[in-house]
Formats: structure tokens, C-alpha cells, sequence
């Protein structure tokens, strides 16, 4: 359990993503500390510097430094978001052979620092990575897991509420499944100002021309792939679904998120060994209890398909372990 008197949070690579994330948990005043580490201690010192600069301005006095290997043992929350640089038009599954790279010396020294509070893998592909981190750290289950899904499913929710041209938070849903191209929308979870989103769209069609279901879930999809076409790379989005992780962690919130974590036989699921998303409970114990969502046939063939594609990639890498 986080105790509210110390909150240190610790993040690992200060890029495009790291540097989002921390600058989104200064400003929300999530932490009492923040600790930033990176493999090139000068990026994490000016990095540090330059959120330190506005602390005049902040709601909330959040001591922020540079830091190593050995601030992870008395941190609650780890971030992990190194990685070689995304590049545009290579899927996550193709950035598997160079994170890993990354990620395993990182995921060493956490180990060996004697860190034992929880453990957010945010470098892609973050399911296999997630999987990686639960093996090489030896952390309980539930204090290990990835984004995953978080993040689809608030793009999920962003564009219904372009759509609609309503507030995204009132839609209620996940998505769920990889992290990647084999995720899915169980439309079924989907629920929007108190009917069914597929009800919603039946009970206004006119008002939503060519909108289908099919076509949000696609659009949600291909996002991630549309900002790095754009713009690079993403990382607004990826901070600010971190940002919330992390405060349903250090403020003991219980919120109900898809993260990816460790399936082993819940419900119908069917799946063992393999890190993908489903709605969780979230607290300072980190992963708790699973939402039973009554997936149809047609979608745990969905999930089965995620799982195949998470599993053939972790098994690239498990001879490391
Ligand atoms: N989970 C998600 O939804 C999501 C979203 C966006 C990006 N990402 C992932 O986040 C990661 C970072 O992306 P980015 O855009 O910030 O890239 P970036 O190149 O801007 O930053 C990468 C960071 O990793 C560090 N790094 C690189 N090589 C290292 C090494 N050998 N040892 C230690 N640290 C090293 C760099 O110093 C830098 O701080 C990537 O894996 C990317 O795929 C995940």
C-alpha cells in the first residue's frame, strides 16, 4: 500500500514520452517527489531543471531531481518509457529487437536497487515488454503492468465524443487485447449518456452519417500510426494516460482501467502466461480485481488472436530470462 507521506515516482528515459509524462505529473501535482533517470544523466538533469523552473506556478510543490538506479528502491511508482525511437511507419511489434535491448539492462538495475513498489512499462511493444518485466524483476503480479490499452481506450472515447460532438469522459467502455493491431472493441462494454453506444448510434443515425461502430473501432486503431505520420511521434496522450495511472496508484482511487496484466485463467479468458488488456481495478496494491465482461464467441477469438501474437513475440525473447 503507497503511504501518503512519501510518494517518490521515478521515471526511466527522458524522451519525447518520459519528459510528457513527468511534465503531466508535475502539473497535477500527483507526487512528492520525482525523481528522472536517464542513460545520459545530463538530458535528465536539464530535463529536471526545466520542470523545476515553473514550480512558482504549480498547485502544488513537487520536489523534482535527476537521480540513478538507487532512488528506485524506495520508490512507489517506476515508469519505464525507454526505447529506440519510434520510427513512422514501423509497427511496435517491429520495435521488439532494439527495445529489448533497452529495456532489459533498465529492468536489471531496477531489480537489483531492491525497488518494490509498482512497475508501469510504457516502452512498446508494451505487452511483451510488460510480460518481460514481471519475469525479470520477480515483482508480484500485481505490481507489474503495461499501458496497454489505456490509452486506446481513452482515443476511443476521444473520438466518439468528436463524433458526437459531446464530452468524451461520458462514454463508459475499454478497449481491450493488444496494444497493437489485433486490439478490439467489445462493443457490448461500450455504454454512452445511459444506453448502449450501439443503441445510440441506431437512435440517431441520421444525425451520423457513414458512422459506423466498425469505423470508430478502426479509427482508434490506426491513431497512433496517424500522429507519428503527422507529427513524429506521439506523446501527449500516452502522458496523460500514464499521469492517471499514477494517480489512481498514489491516491488509492480504485478506478477501473485496461491495463495490460498478467492473464491466468480469469473467467472465461481461457489464457495463461500472457500480459494483454482487460479492465482492472486499480489501487496502491496495484492490479486488483478483473471485470467479468461476457466476451461473445466472436470476440474471445479476438482475444485468442491477441494472445497468439503476444505470445509468439515473448518467445523471441525468453531465452534471456
Ligand atoms: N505505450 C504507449 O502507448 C506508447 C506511446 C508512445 C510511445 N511509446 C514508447 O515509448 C518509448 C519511448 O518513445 P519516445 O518517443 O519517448 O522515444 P525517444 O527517442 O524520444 O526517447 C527514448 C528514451 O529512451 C532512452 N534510451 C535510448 N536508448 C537507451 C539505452 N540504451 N539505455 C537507456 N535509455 C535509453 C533515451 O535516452 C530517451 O530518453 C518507445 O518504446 C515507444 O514505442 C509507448
Amino acid at each position: 500500500m503507497v503511504t501518503s507521506n512519501r510518494s517518490r515516482v521515478v521515471v526511466v528515459g527522458t524522451g519525447s514520452v518520459g519528459a510528457a509524462v513527468a511534465s503531466a505529473i508535475v502539473q497535477q501535482g500527483l507526487c512528492n517527489e520525482l525523481v528522472l533517470v536517464n542513460h545520459h544523466p545530463e538530458k535528465a538533469e536539464g530535463l529536471a531543471m526545466d520542470l523545476a523552473d515553473g514550480s512558482e506556478f504549480l498547485g502544488r510543490f513537487v520536489t523534482i531531481r535527476a537521480g540513478g538506479w538507487e532512488d528506485c528502491r524506495r520508490a512507489d511508482v517506476v515508469v519505464v518509457a525507454a526505447g529506440p525511437k519510434p520510427k513512422p511507419g514501423e509497427t511496435r511489434m517491429q520495435e521488439l529487437g532494439a527495445a529489448i535491448d533497452i529495456v532489459d539492462p533498465i529492468l536489471r538495475h531496477i531489480r537489483d536497487s531492491g525497488f518494490d513498489g509498482i512497475l508501469i512499462m510504457v516502452s512498446n511493444p508494451v505487452d511483451v515488454l510488460s510480460w518481460f518485466a514481471w519475469r525479470r524483476t520477480g515483482l508480484p503480479r500485481a505490481q507489474v503492468f503495461g499501458s496497454g490499452a489505456a490509452l486506446d481506450t481513452s482515443r476511443m472515447k476521444t473520438i466518439i465524443g468528436e463524433t458526437t460532438r459531446l464530452d468524451p469522459r461520458l462514454v463508459s467502455g475499454y478497449v481491450v487485447g493488444e496494444h497493437g493491431d489485433s486490439q478490439f472493441v467489445p462493443w457490448s462494454t461500450v455504454s454512452f449518456i445511459g444506453k448502449s453506444f450501439a443503441q445510440y448510434l441506431e437512435d440517431n443515425r441520421l444525425r451520423y452519417p457513414g458512422v459506423t461502430l466498425a469505423g470508430i473501432e478502426e479509427e482508434t486503431r490506426r491513431r497512433g500510426l496517424d500522429i507519428k505520420g503527422l507529427r513524429g511521434g506521439t506523446s501527449y496522450g500516452i502522458a496523460a494516460t500514464v499521469a492517471g495511472l499514477v494517480r489512481m496508484i498514489l491516491w488509492n482511487e480504485r478506478g477501473v482501467v485496461s491495463v495490460s496484466t498478467l492473464i491466468d485463467g480469469e473467467y472465461e479468458y481461457g489464457e495463461h502466461d500472457v500480459f494483454l488488456s482487460l479492465p482492472v481495478a486499480l489501487d496502491g496494491d496495484g492490479v486488483g480485481d478483473f471485470v467479468d465482461l461476457h466476451l461473445s464467441d466472436e470476440e474471445l477469438a479476438k482475444f485468442h488472436r491477441s494472445a497468439a501474437v503476444v505470445r509468439d513475440h515473448c518467445r523471441l525473447i525468453a531465452d534471456r530470462l
